[in-house]
């Protein structure tokens, strides 16, 4: 197969500190489950503090308070 025969290509958008946000709708495979997304768009965790991994809940937008 060519790849015009995959049709267009599937963008993905790397947000700086936040999620990566994909074209969708996808299938995330993720810890032994397929998860199926219908979105337009699906912004997937790469911070690490989303309570609804795999996916985004913007939890990377909460500023860490000082300490000091
Ligand atoms: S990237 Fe948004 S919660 Fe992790």
């Amino acid at each position: 197969m060519t790849a015009r025969q995959h049709g267009p290509a599937r963008r993905v958008r790397i947000v700086r500190g936040g999620p990566v946000v994909v074209d969708g709708p996808i299938e995330i495979e993720h810890e032994g489950e397929t998860i199926r997304c219908d979105r337009f768009q699906v912004a997937l965790c790469l911070c690490g503090r989303s309570r609804i991994k795999p996916l985004c809940d913007a939890s990377h937008r909460r500023v860490r308070r000082s300490t000091g």
